[in-house]
């Protein structure tokens, strides 16, 4: 499985022991960026990471910046993407398994180390249910399309 991450400088340091963390675990990492703490605009970031998603380089992706929430909205702007900012693991399975989040949104500032692990591997172990949650799903990119 190849995963997509993006950070701002909020989310630099989470990021970069996120990655070791999933390519202990096997998987493969793109990392698209940032590459340092020296402060950059989030938006730039959520584009390139949900980019990478709509074209298929990666399966996943992962957005962080300070708080989780700057990362969020901007993802959640770009048509195709559903962005799920988590604080717990809990949430991070449902939001794949009930809305088919293609991206996990983190907090550097906020959620500490291991537990955002804990996310991580709650989010990339989880399946979309479909069923009832695919029908409330279609309705969320219906909003999209302008057609609800
Ligand atoms: C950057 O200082 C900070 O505003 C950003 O990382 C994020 O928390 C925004 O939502």
């Amino acid at each position: 499985m190849k995963i997509g991450i993006a950070a701002d400088h909020g989310g630099y340091e989470m990021k970069e022991e996120l990655i070791l963390h999933m390519q202990k675990g096997g998987l493969e990492v793109i990392d698209y960026g940032t590459h340092g703490l020296e402060s950059v605009d989030y938006p730039d970031y959520a584009k390139r990471v949900s980019q990478g998603v709509l074209s298929g380089e990666v399966q996943w992706g992962i957005a962080i910046c300070g708080t989780g929430v700057g990362i969020s909205i901007a993802c959640n702007k770009i048509n195709g993407i559903r962005a799920a900012h988590c604080t717990d693991s809990y949430t991070g399975r449902v939001v794949r398994k009930h809305n088919n989040a293609n991206i996990l949104c983190l907090g550097g500032r906020i959620t500490g180390i291991e537990i955002a692990k804990d996310i991580v591997d709650a989010f990339l172990s989880s399946d979309f249910d479909g069923g009832r949650h695919a029908m409330r799903v279609d309705k969320v990119m219906a909003i999209e399309e302008g057609e609800l």
